[in-house]
This record gives C-alpha cells, sequence and structure tokens, in this order.
C-alpha cells in the first residue's frame, strides 16, 4: 500500500507550518526541531545507562511529536515504539479519535493516508477529551510505519487518561498535558510487564497547566475564576 503526501510533508503540523509560509523548505526545518527531542532521548540512556531504552512511547493527534521522539530510533529494532491515541467513549458511546486502530485508507488535505470515515466514507465527526488529538487523520508515515510493524499503535480512553494526569500530577508535581497523559495511561500499564532494570521513555508533549479545568469539569467540578 502507497501511503502518500502530495505537498511533501510528512503530517499535518509540518503542512500547518508550511502552509502559513508558503515556504516548501519548512518542511526540512520543522523536521529538524522535531528530531531534537529524539536526539536527546537517544542520548541521555546512552550517557548515563551506557544503553538505549527499551521503549519509547508518544500519543499521536496528528503524529508529529511521535515522530519527533522515533526519528532518531526507527533503525534501531531493539526499541519497541509505541502510539497512544483517543479511544475517549469508545467503549460506551462510540466516541473516539483512534485513527491508527479504528480508520481506513483515505484522503484528507492533501494526505493519503488512515482517515477515519463515516458509514458514507465522508470524514467522520470525531470526539476527544483532548483538543490537540482531536483529528480524523494522521500524518502518513505512520501508517507506513504500521504497515511494515515498526510501530505499534493503541488507544486509551477518557477515564485512564485523567487517572494517568493525577498519577503523574500528584506524586511527581509534573502535570502532563492531557493529550500526553494517553501516553503515560499505557507507559504505567505496560511497565507492570517490564523488569526493574528496562527503560520506558514516555514523551511528554506538552504541559498540563491549560488542561486543568477540563480535568475538574470531567470530575463534576467546578472551578471558580
Ligand atoms: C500538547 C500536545 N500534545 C500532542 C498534540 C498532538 O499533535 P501531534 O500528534 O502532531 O504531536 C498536540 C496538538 O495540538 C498538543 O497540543
Amino acid at each position: 500500500m502507497l501511503f502518500i503526501c502530495y505537498k511533501g510533508v510528512l503530517n499535518l503540523s509540518y503542512n500547518r507550518v508550511s502552509e502559513a509560509n508558503k515556504e516548501v523548505y519548512l518542511f526540512q526545518s520543522s523536521q529538524t526541531y522535531q528530531k531534537v527531542i529524539g536526539k536527546e532521548v537517544k542520548e541521555h540512556p546512552l550517557l548515563e545507562e551506557g544503553r538505549l531504552p527499551d521503549d519509547v512511547v508518544a500519543c499521536a493527534g496528528d503524529g508529529s511529536n511521535a515522530m519527533g521522539a522515533f526519528y532518531e530510533f526507527l533503525n534501531d529494532e531493539n526499541v519497541k515504539l509505541f502510539v497512544i491515541e483517543a479511544a475517549d467513549k469508545w467503549i460506551d458511546t462510540k466516541q473516539h479519535v483512534a485513527t491508527m486502530t479504528l480508520g481506513k485508507l483515505g484522503i484528507i488535505h492533501g494526505m493519503m493516508t488512515k482517515v477515519l470515515l463515516d458509514e458514507n466514507n465522508d470524514i467522520s465527526k470525531v470526539y476527544s477529551i483532548s483538543a490537540g488529538l482531536d483529528y480524523q487523520g494522521v500524518g502518513p508515515e505512520h501508517a507506513y510505519l504500521e504497515e511494515i510493524k515498526r510501530v505499534e499503535y493503541y488507544a486509551i480512553t477518557d477515564e485512564e487518561t485523567v487517572l494517568a494526569f493525577d498519577y503523574l500530577s500528584k506524586p511527581e508535581g509534573i502535570i502532563p498535558a492531557i493529550e500526553s497523559a494517553h501516553a503515560v495511561s499505557y507507559a504505567m500499564k505496560s511497565a507492570k510487564t517490564m523488569n526493574k532494570d528496562q527503560i520506558l521513555v514516555i514523551n511528554l508533549s506538552g504541559r498540563g497547566d491549560k488542561d486543568v479545568r477540563q480535568i475538574v469539569e470531567y470530575r463534576g467540578l467546578h472551578l471558580e475564576g
């Protein structure tokens, strides 16, 4: 199967940048910016532990923070790469934005990739607790990486996400973006199956100060101000 991005960009985040600036060259520069994180993720365990991580986990809406974290590891086959997307209320209401898990081959924003389509093969209406994951497509590089089985894709519900948000915020004092909390939730489950000496990296794509009100409202409470 062929996954194509007609503008020569790998995902929507790059696409937004190049559209705004009308410069195809920005594709290369934004790819360079995303890779900076992956370089650090590779260097730190090598320096501190003398080896690469076992697993790298990232959330995906369009897919750019995950690609940034993964890029340096694509040829390191012993490093397992996981993308976590939003199953949201799928179990109760079928509302979700799990494009890789439940999507089909389609075209969206000039890309041939996995897309969430409705029964008429139109682009679906989607729901997500996290604004940043709320996108019916995904960068075509992910569709390709899934097909060649280099990256595994899983989805996490709202409830699991909110529990992970609390888990990292309270004891650690690190408030993850609600998008990133999807990855934290998956990592909390998978860490239980790992040995203590294994290294699992979670790419925190953003900070969650912006999401505190939403978490409070999810719990049925109200924040003044
Ligand atoms: C904090 C945060 N994480 C993740 C995402 C998802 O985007 P991507 O999958 O392109 O990294 C967004 C998008 O707005 C975001 O704001």
